[in-house]
Protein backbone atom coordinates (compact mmCIF):
# COMPACT_ATOMS: atom_id res chain seq x y z
CA UNK A 1 0.00 0.00 0.00
CA UNK A 2 1.86 3.41 -0.82
CA UNK A 3 1.49 6.01 1.65
CA UNK A 4 2.90 8.64 -0.30
CA UNK A 5 -0.61 10.84 -1.65
CA UNK A 6 1.15 13.14 -3.37
CA UNK A 7 1.94 12.50 -7.21
CA UNK A 8 5.74 12.78 -7.95
CA UNK A 9 9.17 13.29 -6.10
CA UNK A 10 7.66 13.95 -2.63
CA UNK A 11 9.26 17.64 -0.64
CA UNK A 12 8.80 18.27 3.06
CA UNK A 13 5.80 19.78 1.93
CA UNK A 14 4.24 16.60 0.07
CA UNK A 15 0.83 15.32 2.36
CA UNK A 16 1.45 11.90 3.99
CA UNK A 17 -0.86 9.57 5.25
CA UNK A 18 0.13 7.70 8.28
CA UNK A 19 -2.04 5.16 9.39
CA UNK A 20 -5.49 6.93 10.47
CA UNK A 21 -3.45 9.96 10.87
CA UNK A 22 -3.36 12.63 7.31
CA UNK A 23 -0.45 14.77 7.60
CA UNK A 24 -0.38 17.86 5.79
CA UNK A 25 3.84 18.21 5.76
CA UNK A 26 6.41 16.64 7.25
CA UNK A 27 8.25 18.45 9.21
CA UNK A 28 7.89 17.33 12.67
CA UNK A 29 8.83 18.33 16.14
CA UNK A 30 10.99 16.34 17.82
CA UNK A 31 10.59 15.42 21.50
CA UNK A 32 12.90 18.29 23.21
CA UNK A 33 13.28 18.08 27.47
CA UNK A 34 12.80 21.76 28.17
CA UNK A 35 12.19 21.29 32.09
CA UNK A 36 9.15 23.82 32.49
CA UNK A 37 7.02 21.59 34.07
CA UNK A 38 7.38 22.62 37.26
CA UNK A 39 7.68 19.43 40.01
CA UNK A 40 6.40 17.09 36.92
CA UNK A 41 3.62 19.53 36.17
CA UNK A 42 2.71 20.90 33.01
CA UNK A 43 1.46 24.06 32.95
CA UNK A 44 0.38 27.44 30.49
CA UNK A 45 4.24 27.70 29.40
CA UNK A 46 3.81 24.52 27.92
CA UNK A 47 0.38 25.48 26.64
CA UNK A 48 1.91 28.40 24.86
CA UNK A 49 5.28 26.80 23.72
CA UNK A 50 3.32 23.62 22.03
CA UNK A 51 0.70 25.94 20.62
CA UNK A 52 3.57 28.01 18.92
CA UNK A 53 5.39 25.39 17.33
CA UNK A 54 1.62 23.79 15.81
CA UNK A 55 0.97 23.83 12.21
CA UNK A 56 -2.51 22.33 10.59
CA UNK A 57 -2.45 18.83 10.14
CA UNK A 58 1.70 18.89 11.80
CA UNK A 59 2.78 16.32 13.98
CA UNK A 60 4.32 17.02 17.17
CA UNK A 61 5.87 14.96 19.73
CA UNK A 62 6.03 15.94 23.03
CA UNK A 63 8.89 16.15 25.20
CA UNK A 64 9.61 13.22 27.12
CA UNK A 65 6.61 12.40 29.76
CA UNK A 66 7.99 10.33 32.70
CA UNK A 67 5.96 6.90 33.48
CA UNK A 68 6.47 6.50 37.47
CA UNK A 69 8.23 7.93 40.25
CA UNK A 70 11.26 6.28 39.52
CA UNK A 71 11.59 7.07 35.83
CA UNK A 72 12.85 10.97 35.93
CA UNK A 73 16.49 12.22 35.09
CA UNK A 74 16.37 15.85 34.17
CA UNK A 75 14.79 18.91 36.61
CA UNK A 76 10.77 20.02 36.36
CA UNK A 77 10.39 17.48 34.04
CA UNK A 78 6.44 16.64 33.15
CA UNK A 79 5.33 12.89 34.27
CA UNK A 80 2.14 11.27 32.87
CA UNK A 81 1.15 8.70 35.62
CA UNK A 82 -0.61 11.09 38.24
CA UNK A 83 -4.08 11.98 37.97
CA UNK A 84 -3.53 15.71 38.63
CA UNK A 85 -0.97 15.22 35.35
CA UNK A 86 -3.08 13.92 32.92
CA UNK A 87 -5.62 16.91 33.86
CA UNK A 88 -3.22 19.39 33.31
CA UNK A 89 -1.31 17.74 29.54
CA UNK A 90 -5.13 18.39 28.98
CA UNK A 91 -5.03 21.83 28.42
CA UNK A 92 -1.71 21.71 26.56
CA UNK A 93 -3.22 19.23 24.25
CA UNK A 94 -6.49 21.43 23.85
CA UNK A 95 -4.31 23.92 23.01
CA UNK A 96 -2.13 21.94 20.46
CA UNK A 97 -5.47 20.54 18.73
CA UNK A 98 -6.97 23.91 18.35
CA UNK A 99 -4.53 24.93 15.68
CA UNK A 100 -5.01 21.81 14.10
CA UNK A 101 -1.85 19.39 14.95
CA UNK A 102 -1.10 15.82 15.61
CA UNK A 103 0.17 15.37 18.83
CA UNK A 104 1.83 12.30 20.37
CA UNK A 105 3.50 12.25 24.11
CA UNK A 106 6.82 10.60 24.32
CA UNK A 107 6.68 8.35 27.20
CA UNK A 108 10.03 8.33 29.26
CA UNK A 109 11.45 6.19 31.80
CA UNK A 110 15.69 7.27 32.39
CA UNK A 111 16.81 4.30 34.21
CA UNK A 112 20.51 4.67 35.81
CA UNK A 113 20.45 8.12 34.18
CA UNK A 114 19.34 9.56 36.84
CA UNK A 115 20.27 10.62 40.75
CA UNK A 116 18.90 9.40 44.20
CA UNK A 117 17.70 13.29 44.14
CA UNK A 118 14.77 11.67 41.85
CA UNK A 119 14.13 8.97 43.22
CA UNK A 120 11.70 8.09 45.81
CA UNK A 121 13.55 7.84 49.36
CA UNK A 122 16.46 8.90 47.73
CA UNK A 123 17.14 5.47 46.57
CA UNK A 124 19.28 4.21 43.57
CA UNK A 125 17.81 4.40 40.39
CA UNK A 126 17.02 0.88 38.46
CA UNK A 127 18.61 -0.38 35.48
CA UNK A 128 19.40 -3.67 33.65
CA UNK A 129 22.39 -3.83 35.28
CA UNK A 130 24.00 -2.72 37.89
CA UNK A 131 26.91 -0.60 36.18
CA UNK A 132 26.69 2.86 36.29
CA UNK A 133 27.32 5.86 33.41
CA UNK A 134 30.70 6.48 33.36
CA UNK A 135 32.35 9.74 34.47
CA UNK A 136 32.76 10.95 30.92
CA UNK A 137 28.79 12.42 31.13
CA UNK A 138 27.24 14.34 33.91
CA UNK A 139 24.00 14.55 35.11
CA UNK A 140 22.00 17.85 35.43
CA UNK A 141 20.74 18.59 39.03
CA UNK A 142 17.90 20.44 40.36
CA UNK A 143 20.03 23.79 41.11
CA UNK A 144 21.57 23.64 37.79
CA UNK A 145 24.89 22.08 38.21
CA UNK A 146 25.87 18.69 36.64
CA UNK A 147 26.62 15.59 38.77
CA UNK A 148 27.99 12.07 38.24
CA UNK A 149 25.72 9.38 37.66
CA UNK A 150 25.72 7.26 40.89
CA UNK A 151 25.23 3.14 40.47
CA UNK A 152 21.99 1.98 39.31
CA UNK A 153 20.46 -1.19 40.55
CA UNK A 154 19.93 -3.99 38.34
CA UNK A 155 15.92 -4.80 38.31
CA UNK A 156 14.20 -7.98 39.40
CA UNK A 157 12.35 -9.92 36.88
CA UNK A 158 9.28 -9.18 38.20
CA UNK A 159 9.99 -5.48 38.67
CA UNK A 160 10.59 -5.32 34.67
CA UNK A 161 7.13 -7.11 34.48
CA UNK A 162 6.48 -3.57 36.84
CA UNK A 163 8.08 -1.35 34.43
CA UNK A 164 5.98 -2.63 31.55
CA UNK A 165 3.00 -2.33 33.51
CA UNK A 166 3.63 1.20 34.13
CA UNK A 167 4.14 2.19 30.40
CA UNK A 168 0.58 0.52 29.87
CA UNK A 169 -0.84 2.58 32.44
CA UNK A 170 1.13 6.02 31.03
CA UNK A 171 -0.51 5.16 27.43
CA UNK A 172 -3.72 4.78 28.69
CA UNK A 173 -3.00 8.00 30.36
CA UNK A 174 -2.19 10.22 27.65
CA UNK A 175 -5.10 8.95 25.38
CA UNK A 176 -7.22 10.02 28.04
CA UNK A 177 -5.29 13.36 28.36
CA UNK A 178 -6.63 13.83 24.28
CA UNK A 179 -3.23 12.58 23.13
CA UNK A 180 -3.60 11.68 19.56
CA UNK A 181 -0.18 8.38 20.21
CA UNK A 182 2.13 8.14 22.16
CA UNK A 183 6.41 6.95 21.21
CA UNK A 184 8.03 4.87 23.37
CA UNK A 185 11.37 6.03 23.97
CA UNK A 186 13.73 3.28 23.46
CA UNK A 187 16.30 5.71 22.53
CA UNK A 188 19.97 7.33 23.75
CA UNK A 189 20.70 5.51 26.58
CA UNK A 190 17.52 5.23 28.51
CA UNK A 191 16.06 2.47 30.20
CA UNK A 192 14.97 0.19 26.94
CA UNK A 193 18.25 1.21 25.53
CA UNK A 194 19.92 0.09 28.60
CA UNK A 195 18.25 -3.49 28.25
CA UNK A 196 18.78 -3.24 24.34
CA UNK A 197 22.53 -2.47 24.17
CA UNK A 198 25.12 -5.21 25.30
CA UNK A 199 27.80 -2.84 26.39
CA UNK A 200 25.62 -2.20 29.21
CA UNK A 201 23.02 -5.18 29.74
CA UNK A 202 25.45 -7.63 31.35
CA UNK A 203 22.35 -10.09 32.41
CA UNK A 204 22.31 -13.84 32.50
CA UNK A 205 18.60 -13.98 32.61
CA UNK A 206 15.46 -14.13 29.35
CA UNK A 207 16.48 -10.47 29.59
CA UNK A 208 20.06 -10.31 28.44
CA UNK A 209 22.27 -12.06 26.27
CA UNK A 210 21.24 -12.78 22.95
CA UNK A 211 19.27 -10.55 20.63
CA UNK A 212 15.93 -12.32 21.30
CA UNK A 213 16.75 -11.81 25.14
CA UNK A 214 17.79 -7.81 24.76
CA UNK A 215 14.64 -7.03 23.11
CA UNK A 216 12.10 -8.92 25.11
CA UNK A 217 11.62 -5.71 27.28
CA UNK A 218 11.00 -3.04 24.55
CA UNK A 219 8.29 -5.86 22.62
CA UNK A 220 6.73 -6.87 25.58
CA UNK A 221 5.93 -2.71 26.26
CA UNK A 222 5.63 -1.88 22.65
CA UNK A 223 2.78 -5.32 22.63
CA UNK A 224 1.01 -3.96 25.80
CA UNK A 225 0.87 -0.22 24.87
CA UNK A 226 -0.44 -1.58 21.38
CA UNK A 227 -2.73 -3.80 22.75
CA UNK A 228 -4.10 -1.40 25.32
CA UNK A 229 -4.10 2.46 22.99
CA UNK A 230 -4.16 0.06 19.10
CA UNK A 231 -1.23 -0.49 17.58
CA UNK A 232 -2.07 2.55 15.05
CA UNK A 233 -1.43 5.34 18.03
CA UNK A 234 1.85 3.38 19.01
CA UNK A 235 5.01 4.45 17.73
CA UNK A 236 8.86 3.81 19.32
CA UNK A 237 11.95 5.96 19.51
CA UNK A 238 15.62 3.88 18.72
CA UNK A 239 19.10 4.95 18.45
CA UNK A 240 20.68 1.76 17.94
CA UNK A 241 24.11 3.65 16.66
CA UNK A 242 24.42 6.60 19.40
CA UNK A 243 26.25 6.06 21.95
CA UNK A 244 25.00 8.66 24.26
CA UNK A 245 25.00 7.74 28.02
CA UNK A 246 27.43 5.10 26.91
CA UNK A 247 25.00 3.32 25.23
CA UNK A 248 27.27 1.08 23.03
CA UNK A 249 26.64 -2.12 20.99
CA UNK A 250 29.00 -4.37 19.44
CA UNK A 251 26.82 -4.54 16.50
CA UNK A 252 24.01 -1.16 16.01
CA UNK A 253 23.13 -2.42 12.37
CA UNK A 254 22.40 -5.74 13.79
CA UNK A 255 20.22 -4.54 16.52
CA UNK A 256 18.27 -2.25 14.43
CA UNK A 257 17.73 -5.00 11.96
CA UNK A 258 16.46 -7.57 14.97
CA UNK A 259 14.01 -4.47 16.67
CA UNK A 260 12.78 -4.09 12.74
CA UNK A 261 12.54 -7.69 12.47
CA UNK A 262 10.41 -8.21 15.82
CA UNK A 263 8.23 -5.19 14.92
CA UNK A 264 6.84 -5.94 11.38
CA UNK A 265 6.27 -9.46 13.64
CA UNK A 266 4.24 -8.08 15.91
CA UNK A 267 1.98 -5.31 13.64
CA UNK A 268 1.24 -8.80 11.51
CA UNK A 269 0.28 -10.35 14.44
CA UNK A 270 -1.77 -7.16 15.51
CA UNK A 271 -3.07 -6.75 12.50
CA UNK A 272 -2.14 -3.13 12.24
CA UNK A 273 0.48 -0.93 11.79
CA UNK A 274 2.25 1.01 14.10
CA UNK A 275 2.42 5.07 13.65
CA UNK A 276 6.03 5.02 13.20
CA UNK A 277 9.31 4.31 14.51
CA UNK A 278 11.58 7.06 14.57
CA UNK A 279 15.64 6.94 14.83
CA UNK A 280 18.38 8.57 15.54
CA UNK A 281 20.69 9.24 12.76
CA UNK A 282 24.56 8.56 14.11
CA UNK A 283 24.95 12.19 13.08
CA UNK A 284 24.47 14.40 16.04
CA UNK A 285 25.82 17.26 14.55
CA UNK A 286 24.96 20.27 11.95
CA UNK A 287 23.37 23.63 11.30
CA UNK A 288 27.09 24.97 11.51
CA UNK A 289 27.12 24.59 15.25
CA UNK A 290 28.72 21.81 16.85
CA UNK A 291 27.18 19.61 19.66
CA UNK A 292 29.08 16.85 21.31
CA UNK A 293 28.74 13.24 19.76
CA UNK A 294 29.87 10.88 17.60
CA UNK A 295 30.15 11.55 13.70
CA UNK A 296 30.48 8.81 11.24
CA UNK A 297 31.05 9.13 7.14
CA UNK A 298 28.24 10.16 5.13
CA UNK A 299 28.17 6.61 3.41
CA UNK A 300 28.50 4.51 7.07
CA UNK A 301 25.66 6.53 8.01
CA UNK A 302 23.80 6.72 4.56
CA UNK A 303 24.01 2.87 4.50
CA UNK A 304 22.81 2.42 7.94
CA UNK A 305 19.76 4.20 7.68
CA UNK A 306 18.48 2.96 4.33
CA UNK A 307 18.85 -0.76 5.42
CA UNK A 308 17.17 0.21 8.67
CA UNK A 309 14.23 2.27 6.99
CA UNK A 310 13.70 -0.76 3.72
CA UNK A 311 13.75 -3.32 6.72
CA UNK A 312 10.71 -1.91 8.05
CA UNK A 313 7.32 -1.90 7.15
CA UNK A 314 5.87 0.68 8.13
CA UNK A 315 6.02 5.00 8.48
CA UNK A 316 10.06 5.76 9.36
CA UNK A 317 10.80 9.36 10.55
CA UNK A 318 14.55 9.88 11.15
CA UNK A 319 15.98 12.85 12.56
CA UNK A 320 19.23 14.30 14.18
CA UNK A 321 21.12 16.83 12.19
CA UNK A 322 18.66 17.44 9.39
CA UNK A 323 18.93 21.10 8.10
CA UNK A 324 16.15 22.02 5.21
CA UNK A 325 18.01 20.52 2.32
CA UNK A 326 19.07 17.19 4.10
CA UNK A 327 15.35 16.65 5.29
CA UNK A 328 14.37 17.59 1.58
CA UNK A 329 17.48 14.96 0.18
CA UNK A 330 15.71 12.36 2.84
CA UNK A 331 12.17 12.95 1.75
CA UNK A 332 12.69 13.12 -1.93
CA UNK A 333 15.20 9.92 -2.17
CA UNK A 334 12.85 7.56 -0.26
CA UNK A 335 15.29 7.45 3.21
CA UNK A 336 12.73 8.94 5.52
CA UNK A 337 9.25 9.44 5.18
CA UNK A 338 9.19 12.21 8.08
CA UNK A 339 12.14 14.16 9.51
CA UNK A 340 11.71 15.69 13.09
CA UNK A 341 13.55 18.76 13.95
CA UNK A 342 14.90 19.23 17.60
CA UNK A 343 17.55 22.36 17.85
CA UNK A 344 15.98 24.23 15.23
CA UNK A 345 12.97 23.84 15.91
CA UNK A 346 13.80 25.20 19.41
CA UNK A 347 14.81 28.74 18.13
CA UNK A 348 12.22 29.03 15.53
CA UNK A 349 8.51 28.39 16.60
CA UNK A 350 7.75 28.52 12.84
CA UNK A 351 10.18 26.18 11.59
CA UNK A 352 8.01 24.39 9.09
CA UNK A 353 7.24 27.92 7.59
CA UNK A 354 10.69 29.17 7.33
CA UNK A 355 11.52 25.89 5.42
CA UNK A 356 8.35 26.28 3.31
CA UNK A 357 9.44 30.06 2.34
CA UNK A 358 13.36 28.72 2.44
CA UNK A 359 13.66 32.22 5.17
CA UNK A 360 17.04 32.67 7.44
CA UNK A 361 16.63 30.50 10.81
CA UNK A 362 16.82 32.11 14.13
CA UNK A 363 19.99 30.47 16.41
CA UNK A 364 19.21 28.46 19.58
CA UNK A 365 20.91 29.35 22.61
CA UNK A 366 22.02 26.10 23.91
CA UNK A 367 22.82 27.84 27.76
CA UNK A 368 18.50 28.28 28.32
CA UNK A 369 17.42 24.49 26.90
CA UNK A 370 17.30 23.39 30.40
CA UNK A 371 16.15 26.14 32.61
CA UNK A 372 12.96 26.84 33.99
CA UNK A 373 11.84 30.52 32.67
CA UNK A 374 8.92 30.27 31.06
CA UNK A 375 9.06 32.19 28.72
CA UNK A 376 13.00 33.23 28.20
CA UNK A 377 14.82 30.66 25.61
CA UNK A 378 11.29 28.79 25.51
CA UNK A 379 8.77 30.91 24.18
CA UNK A 380 10.46 34.40 23.32
CA UNK A 381 11.82 33.40 20.32
CA UNK A 382 10.51 35.88 16.99
CA UNK A 383 8.43 34.38 14.38
CA UNK A 384 9.22 35.33 10.87
CA UNK A 385 5.91 37.36 10.51
CA UNK A 386 6.54 39.04 13.88
CA UNK A 387 10.62 39.93 12.35
CA UNK A 388 9.65 40.80 9.43
CA UNK A 389 7.00 44.09 10.77
CA UNK A 390 10.39 45.17 13.05
C1 LIG B 1 17.32 20.24 24.59
C2 LIG B 1 17.10 18.87 24.03
C3 LIG B 1 16.23 18.01 24.66
C4 LIG B 1 15.97 16.74 24.13
N1 LIG B 1 15.05 15.94 24.74
C5 LIG B 1 14.71 14.76 24.18
C6 LIG B 1 13.66 13.98 24.73
O1 LIG B 1 12.99 14.32 25.72
N2 LIG B 1 13.38 12.80 24.12
C7 LIG B 1 14.07 12.37 23.00
O2 LIG B 1 13.79 11.28 22.49
N3 LIG B 1 15.04 13.12 22.46
C8 LIG B 1 15.36 14.30 23.01
N4 LIG B 1 16.31 15.08 22.39
C9 LIG B 1 16.85 14.69 21.07
C10 LIG B 1 16.01 15.36 19.96
O3 LIG B 1 14.72 14.78 19.90
C11 LIG B 1 16.65 15.27 18.58
O4 LIG B 1 16.69 13.94 18.17
C12 LIG B 1 18.06 15.81 18.58
O5 LIG B 1 18.07 17.13 19.07
C13 LIG B 1 18.69 15.76 17.19
O6 LIG B 1 17.92 16.49 16.28
P1 LIG B 1 18.37 17.99 15.84
O7 LIG B 1 19.72 17.86 15.20
O8 LIG B 1 17.30 18.40 14.86
O9 LIG B 1 18.41 18.84 17.07
C14 LIG B 1 16.63 16.32 22.94
C15 LIG B 1 17.53 17.19 22.33
C16 LIG B 1 17.77 18.45 22.84
C17 LIG B 1 18.72 19.37 22.12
Amino acid sequence: MAETQSQGTPTLFSPYKMGNFNLSHRVVLAPLTRCRALNGIPGSALAEYYAQRSTPGGLLISEGAVVSDTAAGFPHVPGIYKEEQVEAWKKIVDAVHAKGSIFFCQLWHVGRASSSVYQPGGAAPISSSNKPISNRWRNLMPDGSHGIYPKPRALEVPEIHEVVEHFREAALNAIRAGFDGVEIHGAHGYLIDQFLKDGINDRTDEYGGSLANRCRFLMQIVQAVAEAIGADRVAVRLSPAIDHLDAIDSNPLELGLAVTERLNKLQLQLGSKLAYIHVTRPRYFAHKQTEQGKQSSEDEEAYFLRTLKRSYQGTFMSTGGFTRELGMQAVAEGDADLVSYGRLFISNPDLALRFKVNAPLNKYIRKTFYTQDPVVGYTDYPFLVAQSRL
